[in-house]
């Protein structure tokens, strides 16, 4: 592999630090009651961890993608829950206001997200808009002082103890699709908004997954994203970055299925020696070893071009996609095979081979489904052959 630079280094060894230290132990419990870690997620924001590649002037930690992803990646290591907050936080909520907002917004919103003191959000999921993100039926209706909301939004990642959220609405209903839409700042507290549904999850039960309403939710004057009918690409180039959070989020989650397998393959004994002298449970490991590498190749390399790119990350779309479809899949086959491999005890709750299958499982639905990001691959390949 491509050697890392001291400062991804670093970043490597003072989240892994944290994650055994501060999150392992916990991991367990949280899973268990559903409780959302936030000591330990206002934790990762003093180590710059809930900012990670925003400029410092706006108290972020001013470090590349690559080491965002292994920050990402590490965390998810030992607790995904705590590596979707860090990502949705980070790459949803955090980014678009540091691409689209306004110098006023960014330093009204940007310092205590930065650092953690406020968690944000990303409104764009509807009951009737999952994968087709342009029938958003939300609507801003400008009242001269403002906008007026009214619709919801469902299954929001930290919606429940979000500060801050960021929220698209249909604000020009004649309007073409996927034009007609236009993104807003939500904070905590706006009048008319509130926490719907709070949902019980197959894993990563302890990040929090919430419907939010707006019913006539009054918003003042300066809290649009961007300018009017962009809405629809600034989620697109929102999702771009988040693709590649999740796809760290997957790797992690491989990784732990991987080591969980190994350990166990060279301590359990049958037919009078460690399995992990057959060769049945060595091609497993083989497999989930070589796939785990293609996928952190892939990830630092979608979190390459998002560095080389700058605020244009149309380049990175296929990587990020490619990264996010390769690694939520060998996530999911990584921990299939760990379960598979601890027989009926990765089946119980003594092992956390069980968790991991349960928190893998996401990674292949949320920010874009695996055949969402196939689509996004295989339009941006036609398009680099057409004539
Ligand atoms: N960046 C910027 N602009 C983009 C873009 C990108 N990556 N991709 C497309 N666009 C632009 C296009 O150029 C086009 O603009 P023009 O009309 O000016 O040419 C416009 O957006 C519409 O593009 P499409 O025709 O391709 O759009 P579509 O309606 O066919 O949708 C899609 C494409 C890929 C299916 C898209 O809707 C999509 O990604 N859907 C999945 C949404 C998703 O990932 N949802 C997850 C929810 S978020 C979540 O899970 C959060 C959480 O809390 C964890």
């Amino acid at each position: 592999m491509f050697d890392l630079t001291e400062e991804q280094l670093m970043v490597r060894n003072m989240c892994r630090e944290f994650a055994e230290k501060e999150l392992r132990e916990q991991a367990v419990e949280i899973d268990r009651t559903h409780r959302f870690p936030l000591e330990t997620t206002r934790k990762l924001g003093e180590l710059g961890i809930m900012g990670v590649v925003y400029d410092d002037k706006y108290g972020g930690a001013g470090m590349d993608y690559i080491s965002y992803a292994i920050a990402v990646e590490e965390i998810s290591r030992v607790c995904a829950s705590s590596g979707v907050i860090v990502s949705a936080h980070n790459s949803l909520c955090v980014s678009p206001i540091n691409y689209f907002g306004t110098e006023e917004q960014k330093q009204k919103y940007l310092p205590k997200l930065c650092k953690g003191e406020h968690i944000g959000a990303f409104g764009l999921t509807e009951p009737n808009a999952g994968s087709d993100s342009g029938g958003t039926k939300t609507t801003a209706v400008a009242d001269g002082k403002g906008f007026i909301l009214n619709g919801s939004k469902n299954f929001i990642t930290n919606g429940e103890y979000a500060d801050v959220h960021v929220t698209l609405a249909v604000t020009d209903k004649s309007g073409q699709k996927n034009k007609n839409t236009s993104f807003f700042i939500i904070e905590k507290g706006d009048p008319g908004f509130s926490v719907g549904k709070v949902e019980d999850k197959l894993g990563i039960c302890a990040s929090s997954t919430t419907e939010m309403i707006y019913e006539d939710c009054k918003i003042p004057e300066g809290r649009m994203l961007g300018k009017p009918g962009e809405g629809f690409k600034i989620a697109m180039h929102t999702l771009d970055g988040g693709r590649v959070g999740i796809a760290a989020q997957a790797l992690g989650i491989a990784q732990a299925a991987l080591e969980e397998a190994a350990k166990y393959a060279n301590m359990r004994e049958q037919f009078g020696a460690p399995i992990g002298r057959l060769q049945a449970i060595q091609w497993m490991i083989a497999d989930m070893a070589t796939e785990i590498e293609a996928s952190r190749l892939l990830v630092y390399q979608a979190a390459s071009i998002l560095d080389k790119n700058g605020a244009n990350r149309r380049p990175a779309s296929k990587y990020a996609a490619m990264a996010k479809l390769y690694a939520a899949e060998c996530a999911h086959r990584c921990a299939h095979k760990c379960i598979q491999i601890h027989g009926g005890y990765g089946y119980v709750k003594d092992y956390i081979a069980e968790r991991l299958y349960r928190d893998a499982r996401i990674t292949e639905i949320y920010e874009g489904t695996s055949e969402v990001q196939r689509l996004v691959i295989a339009l941006n390949v036609l398009s680099e052959f057409e004539s």
